[in-house]
């Protein structure tokens, strides 16, 4: 199936419509939910709205659990986490702090003990019900996703949750961990947030149809959206 992409005029036009569809996503649901956080600087923008009214006020932060789609294995301090990033510009001051699931970068396990953090939210969700109620993701210009890059065995799992990827194709070339395609699709919303000009020769890519790892990611639950801005869109 063709991926239909949503062009917006500008960044900022992405981040707040992926916003207001976090939020919507959220208060659709009773109890628990999950939401799976990217990394990278695409989503930075969205995490500033969402911090702030009118978008922080519509959260119901005391049911909502924030989890992230790859890590790199770095201390939070370091600018390449990607869970502190969403910590200092999202999460510090308004999610309760039990609710914020941050791999354990210095553990051995790293990758199977997220998937057990990971395995045990599900469990307490009803039964049928899809890990995720939001997933974020980009793309880089190899067409990875998460860390899920060209040519990895990770594509191919279908049986684990998180895996570790110790040789990212693209800087920072850190060790990382990284969800699997059947985990990062056990969702009913999947937004991949697109912007500026670097990315538009893999969207043109996109577009015809490859096979990448951004594109064998999809929501098995729901709804997978492309939101670009006018500098990511593929001319027609
Ligand atoms: C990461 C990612 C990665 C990212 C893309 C796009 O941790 O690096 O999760 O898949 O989303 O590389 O990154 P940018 O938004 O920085 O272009």
């Amino acid at each position: 199936m063709p991926h239909a992409f949503e062009i917006f005029p500008t960044a900022e036009d992405v981040a707040s419509c992926a916003g207001a569809r976090l939020v919507a996503a959220i208060a659709a649901r009773p109890g628990p939910v999950a939401i799976c956080l990217s990394g990278g600087a695409t989503p930075q923008l969205l995490f500033k709205f969402l911090a702030v009214p009118p978008l922080r006020q519509a959260i119901d932060w005391q049911r909502v659990h924030w989890f992230v789609g790859d890590e790199r294995l770095v201390p939070e301090h370091d600018p390449a986490s990607n869970m502190g990033v969403a910590r200092r510009l999202l999460l510090d001051g308004a999610a309760p702090r039990q609710n914020v699931h941050a791999v354990r970068t210095d553990a051995a396990d790293a990758a199977a003990q997220y998937e057990a953090d990971l395995r045990q939210f599900h469990a307490q969700l009803d039964a049928g019900s899809p890990l995720f109620e939001c997933v974020l993701l980009g793309i880089g210009p190899d067409g990875h996703t998460a860390s899920l890059f060209p040519g990895s065995a990770s594509l191919a799992q279908t049986e684990r949750w998180v895996v570790p990827e110790p040789h990212p194709g693209v800087p920072p070339l850190v060790p990382r961990i990284t969800l699997t395609p059947p985990c990062l699709g056990s969702a009913r919303n999947l937004m991949f947030l697109v912007t500026g000009p670097s990315k538009r020769q893999i969207m043109a890519t996109v577009a015809a149809g490859a096979d990448l790892p951004a594109t064998r990611v999809r929501a098995a639950f729901g709804t997978t959206s492309w939101l670009l801005d006018s500098a990511a869109a593929p001319s027609a």
